[in-house]
């Protein structure tokens, strides 16, 4: 390695350093440069959005036979949900609450991406996010910063470590750091302005978790926080991720972001824009050329020293080692381009994946599951026969040919129903009237209608902020007419995002099903439960507001000096709506009802060295076969700062039959009751803590019970 970067010239080091987008898909603006050429002459390190067996052989023909060093090249693609075979989206899968799922997703996917020539794949994101109006809110895992922790490692393992054979496995670069999530406005890009306690509890904790799981990379995010701009951040990205926690691997720009320094307004050119993100510690550049251009420059002036532009290849280099580049350039690569249906069994858990994503959250009357012998169904709705808006953002390889709609997932599971569909609007745009009226005859000559309404694959993800969350009015048109006919109503909702639904639309519908986007097997999976061959098991990830102006609503708020109270006009409260979600994080319904028994302590003291053991027996109440999602909290209810109302600590899923029951356990230990103090360390005090396990973050379906901190150590 040594002996490998004393041979390199300036621009062949930058060139290590710098990442330029191939062809196939866009997603950002174009860099002024053919990639090809710029491989040819050394000056180019990896390539992103490309794939594929002839692209991937030809580039890297070229690195290793036209370039004076021979250095092969790495391949990076937004992997976020699925390669070729397509997951659901990161917010939908989050609702799973399924470590074991979003490991195997992620490993099924580095197994695709690994085929297709991908060494690295820009996840898991992070953005921990309260925000509907962000369009990039679908690609994390929701409203919690635990639960993006929890996700974070299991991506990061699935990604890079699960897979038994190395040439399978894929490097994550974790994203963006950090707080993206907390964009002003929700409007992409936009300022970031949250306190240091936020950061220490919500927003950094996921990418903690990521290091400690073995992260390869972490990518900045486009950002400002607080008014400095994240790829010159210093204090996040040097300070505390390199120093404090030990995070040796690279440190890779978001596209073009080191040039938008500029913007930002804390550069003046390229050459000082390189300074500040070399200095902050980035060692790729992504699609700025800010490297390339401005670091000659710097160095000449004695702005930058050699030696950090040497520290930064050598990061590079020795993860090119770590991917296995040196040995084998066209490592994983297959002798043709794989398509999705090479891996049948990928399909059936994508299927199976889709399936305790979706959250079913209002079924009156028991109408769902529908019987096998139901005789008309009618699908109405835009989304209704749509499969590429299922696959959602960031499905770069996934073919939307293979994708199955919800249409195509009834006519094939409900094989004995007459099954009529209508679209009755477009997914945006003028209603009309004559479509409406075509869906509305054919609901009324139907025994149930299954009313899809959704987003355009369009207006989620990257730049697609939205000020109004909520179904387009040529959507809601159509629905007016649907409920006014009476007929049975499931509303199947397949959204990036938690839409605001409007309350006649909740009443008239008697069942509803979040599907949100569910990926390439989306359709057969909400027919699955439809039918009840699969009983719903999902919670929701993320709280879905009453209006625009509950945003941010979520569940574990903190208390109030003046708690809620209705009976009390000046409690903490909004005077035209109510303070609660619609629906709430961890909010679900399943065909079964679960019911909690006693939650019983081994001991009733603990100090920091103790662990206590938790046991609650769970039973399966109801017909059918089901696994109950059971969630621990606590509540610290005196501390030094004031702490949420209810915090999630653990979960488990587990599967029961028709009356069965099982003893579920859990553990909580001191670390886990620390909290930020005054100073932002982990604190832990002595006193009450209230332990809480539920179905739900609803009061009315916990049991509690309290324990005493006793510290050994009082310092
Ligand atoms: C996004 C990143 C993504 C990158 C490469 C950027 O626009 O913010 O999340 O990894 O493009 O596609």
């Amino acid at each position: 390695m040594e002996q490998l970067l004393g041979e390199m010239t300036l621009v062949e080091k930058l060139g290590q350093m710098t990442m330029l987008a191939a062809s196939l898909v866009v997603t950002g603006p174009p860099g002024p440069d053919n990639p090809a050429t710029k491989v040819r002459q050394g000056r180019v390190g990896g390539l992103l959005n490309t794939w594929g067996h002839d692209e991937i052989r030809e580039a890297q023909r070229v690195a290793l036979e036209e370039t004076r060093l021979k250095i092969p090249l790495y391949f990076g693609v937004d992997v976020l949900h699925g390669h070729r075979t397509i997951y659901p989206i990161p917010l939908a899968e989050a609702c799973a609450f399924d470590r074991d799922l979003w490991r195997r997703t992620a490993r099924e996917s580095a197994d695709e991406a690994t085929r297709d020539g991908i060494q690295m794949t820009f996840a898991p994101m992070l953005d921990v996010c309260r925000d509907p109006r962000w369009g990039r809110i679908s690609e994390c895992a929701g409203e919690d910063g635990y639960i993006n922790a929890e996700y974070a490692r299991a991506k990061v393992l699935g990604f890079q470590s699960d897979n038994d054979h190395p040439h399978r496995r894929m490097m994550g670069v974790a994203k963006h750091f950090v707080a993206y999530g907390a964009v002003m406005q929700g409007r992409d890009y936009a300022q970031v302005d949250v306190s240091e306690r936020a950061l220490a509890e919500i927003y950094l904790p996921p990418f903690k978790a990521a290091v400690e799981a073995g992260v390869g990379g972490i990518m900045p995010s486009f950002t400002d926080l607080a008014g400095v701009a994240m790829s010159a951040h210093r204090a996040l990205l040097h300070d505390l991720l390199r120093v404090q926690w030990g995070f040796n691997g690279v440190i890779i720009s978001d596209y073009n972001a080191i040039a938008e320094l500029i913007h930002h307004g804390v550069a003046a050119d390229l050459m000082d824009a390189a300074v500040l993100a070399l200095r902050a510690g980035i060692d790729i550049d992504m699609m700025a050329g800010a490297y390339e251009e401005g670091l000659p420059l710097a160095l000449e002036r004695g702005l930058v020293h050699i030696d950090e532009i040497d520290s930064c290849v050598r990061r590079v280099l020795m993860m090119k080692e770590a991917m296995g580049l040196f040995e084998d350039p066209y490592r994983g690569l297959e002798k043709q381009s794989p398509g999705p249906d090479t891996l049948p069994h990928h399909r059936a858990s994508a299927r199976d994946a889709a399936r305790r994503s979706l959250v079913l959250i209002k079924n009156d009357s028991d109408l769902l599951p529908l019987p096998r012998s139901t005789k008309r169904i009618a699908a109405i709705g835009p989304l209704a026969d749509k499969q590429s808006e299922l696959m959602g953002p960031w499905c770069m390889a996934g073919d939307e040919r293979e994708a199955i709609g919800f249409l195509q997932g009834l006519r094939e599971v409900f094989a004995q129903s007459d099954i009529s569909h209508v679209q009755g609007a477009v997914v945006d745009g003028p209603s009309d009237a004559q479509m409406i009226a075509a869906a509305v005859t054919t609901t009324q000559a139907s025994d149930v209608v299954i009313l899809c309404l959704g987003e355009d694959r369009q207006h989620c993800g990257e730049a697609a902020s939205r000020t109004k969350p909520e179904p387009p009015e040529c959507q809601l048109e159509l629905a007016r007419a649907i409920v006014a006919t009476g007929t049975p109503l499931v509303l199947v909702l397949a959204t990036s995002r938690p839409w605001i639904i409007p309350q006649w639309l909740i009443d008239g519908s008697q069942s509803i099903l979040l599907a949100m986007f569910g990926g390439t097997e989306a359709g057969r999976a909400t027919a699955d439960i439809l039918i009840g061959d699969y009983n719903p098991s999902a919670r929701l990830s993320i709280s879905w507001p009453v209006n625009t102006g509950q945003i941010p609503v979520f569940y574990n708020m903190r208390n109030t000096g003046r708690p809620h109270d209705p009976n009390n006009g000046f409690s903490t409260n909004f005077l035209d709506a109510p303070i609660n979600a619609n629906w709430l994080f961890g909010d679900g319904l399943s065909y079964s009802r679960y019911e909690l028994g006693d939650l019983r302590v081994d001991v009733a003291t603990m100090d920091e060295t103790s662990t206590i053991h938790l046991a609650i027996d769970v039973v399966n109440a109801g017909k059918q076969a089901g696994e109950a999602t059971v969630f621990l909290f606590i509540h610290d209810p005196v501390a030094q700062v004031t702490r949420p109302l209810i915090e999630i600590k653990d979960f488990v899923k587990t599967m029961l039959n028709a009356g069965q029951s099982k003893t579920l356990r859990f553990t909580l230990n001191a670390d886990q009751l620390r909290y930020p103090g005054l100073d932002l360390q982990p604190r832990l005090d002595d006193g009450r803590i209230d332990v809480i396990v539920g179905t739900s973050a609803r009061a009315g379906d916990q049991k509690r019970v309290s324990i005493e901190m006793r510290r050994k150590m009082r310092v």
